[in-house]
């Protein structure tokens, strides 16, 4: 990815254990306890035209299984349930499947089934998915083993996308960098740094996720970029870092007035007309099981 949530890494301090084996440092369970409605509202949808561009490149017959793996509260699940006669939408932490379990009943969509279990737990048929999707959370699970297991649930010729945006803290511009400061010293004073590891990333430079799909046993079918401009007010920035694994409302607790007026204060020098713009990078890596070969 272009690693889209590398503010995390900056806003790090601490070390946690990694696995000794692969050097893979684990995120602790639970991050996202108690955000699940604010992710839900405050989160940014991925580009329709992305979307399009890859539904059109895995070739979905229409009649298929999506498997949306870490969904959250089913940000790709939603806008793609259309286009498969069944969709499993799974997530590690009940708050989001719960969210996603009303969200389906209140669309009607009865083929979307919301599944709490971990993506190193999940049980799926071997061939049995059309597509499987991640969307920013492939460097949260176990990627060689999850991408092992997701290769043996596709069907020949059936694609899995890694799909990634950007943090409105990790950006270039002025206001970004006054928020990633002040998001640092909020973190240090709630003593959540702990909360992403330092590191995390190191073993993803080391084995970058298209190589990891590549040992598991799949094709590269390329990284596709959608940059998107977006204008923010300073209350839906408060509400997004509510949603976020290292500033949930479980952290600010009784300083979350506090904090909403030091984010009032830090960003609205920056502010125009009440906004504040960035470029989110929106992207997608795809990769593809290959196609059984043809016997004559
Ligand atoms: C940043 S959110 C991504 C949500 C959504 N897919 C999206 O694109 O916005 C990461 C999600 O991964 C989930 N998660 C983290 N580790 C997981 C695991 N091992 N198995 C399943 N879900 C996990 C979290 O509960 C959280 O909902």
């Amino acid at each position: 990815m272009g690693d889209q949530e590398r503010g995390e890494v900056v806003l790090a301090t601490q070390a946690e254990a990694g696995d000794p084996m692969t050097g893979e440092v684990r995120f602790e369970p639970g991050l996202y306890q108690g955000t699940a409605g604010y992710y839900d509202r405050f989160r940014l949808p991925y580009p329709g035209p992305m979307l399009a561009d890859l539904t059109r490149r895995a070739a979905l017959s229409g009649r298929g299984r999506l498997l949306d793996l870490a969904c959250g509260t089913g940000q790709l699940a939603f806008p793609l349930c259309g286009l498969f006669a069944e969709v499993w939408a799974v997530d590690a932490e009940p708050g989001m499947t719960d969210v996603v379990r009303a969200k389906a009943l209140a669309t009607a969509a009865d083929h979307l089934r919301a599944i709490t279990a971990s993506a190193e737990d999940l049980c799926v048929e071997p061939g049995s998915l059309e597509l499987v999707v991640i969307g920013n959370a492939f460097h949260r699970l176990r990627r060689e083993p999850v991408a092992e297991r997701a290769h043996a649930w596709l069907r020949p010729g059936g694609c899995l996308a890694l799909c990634w945006s950007t943090s409105p803290w990790t950006g270039p511009r002025e206001w970004q960098r006054a928020l990633a400061g002040m998001l640092r010293t909020w973190q240090n004073a709630l003593g959540a740094a702990e909360r992403v590891p330092p590191g995390w990333d190191q073993a993803r430079r080391r084995l970058p996720d298209h190589e990891v799909l590549s040992r598991a046993g799949f094709e590269p079918a390329g990284r596709h970029e959608y940059p998107v401009e977006h204008r923010w007010t300073i209350a839906e920035l408060a509400g997004h870092l509510r949603s976020t694994s290292f500033l949930p409302p479980s952290v600010l607790a009784g300083h979350a007035a506090e904090f909403d007026a030091d984010l009032t204060a830090v960003l609205s020098r920056h502010t125009a007309d009440g906004h504040l713009t960035e470029t989110v990078s929106f992207a997608y890596e795809l990769a593809r099981k290959p196609a059984l070969p043809i016997t004559r």
